[in-house]
């Protein structure tokens, strides 16, 4: 290896940079998709929540204000830059939410620490949905409950995702996973 090679971030490092750096729009983004896409979307989730809650992937905390009040929050999320907004928010809605930066795939908590776990259009955008799921699962009461929305466009179309996402489009099944398989 010559001093000029460089090393590929991993598909976590380059998600974390991605919404680092579209962090400061993401709000601005997502409401438009919101409002004409998933109308209701973020109430319907959140609203079911109940007891020990916990957001993996919280993102800027647009789920916040649904949330009822007496659910005990909890979220993850990758980027630092999209945490800091999401605990603004929270202080701004008097949430007392406990915000921590972590890996989706890597959940820095207990076994069966929660009732309900919620993932809000992120599925899409981990690298590893299906290491997410199993986090999710295993931190999980056996009783609890998990809801997760994501993205996709109708068969045949072709969808637009907020630019934060490294997704160049998206299919109708369900999930897709986004991180580029060699570097850029
Ligand atoms: C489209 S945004 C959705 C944010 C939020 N859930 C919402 O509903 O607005 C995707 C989020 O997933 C986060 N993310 C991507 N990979 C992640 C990972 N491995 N662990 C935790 N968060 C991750 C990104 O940092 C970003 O905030």
């Amino acid at each position: 290896m010559t001093s000029s090679a460089k090393t590929c971030p991993t598909p976590t490092a380059r998600q974390k940079r991605v919404w680092d750096k579209s962090a400061s729009g993401y709000d601005k983004q997502i409401a438009f998709f919101e409002k004409n896409w998933f109308t209701g979307g973020r109430e319907w989730l959140a609203e079911r929540a109940r007891g020990r809650v916990l957001e993996v992937a919280v993102g800027t905390g647009r789920n916040l204000p649904h949330y009822p009040a007496d659910v005990t929050g909890t979220g993850t999320e990758l980027s630092p830059a999209m945490l800091a907004i999401a605990r603004q928010r929270a202080a701004g809605l008097g949430r007392n939410a406990d915000l921590h930066e972590g890996d989706a795939e890597h959940l820095p908590l207990g076994d069966s620490a929660f009732d309900t776990v919620v993932c809000a259009l992120s599925l899409c955008t981990i690298p590893s949905p299906a290491a997410a799921v199993g986090e999710m699962r295993r931190v999980l009461a056996p009783a609890g409950a998990c809801g997760c929305s994501t993205t996709s466009a109708a068969p045949g179309r072709r969808s637009t995702p907020p630019s934060g996402s490294s997704n160049a489009s998206r299919s109708a099944r369900p999930v897709s996973t986004s991180p580029a398989a060699s570097c850029p």
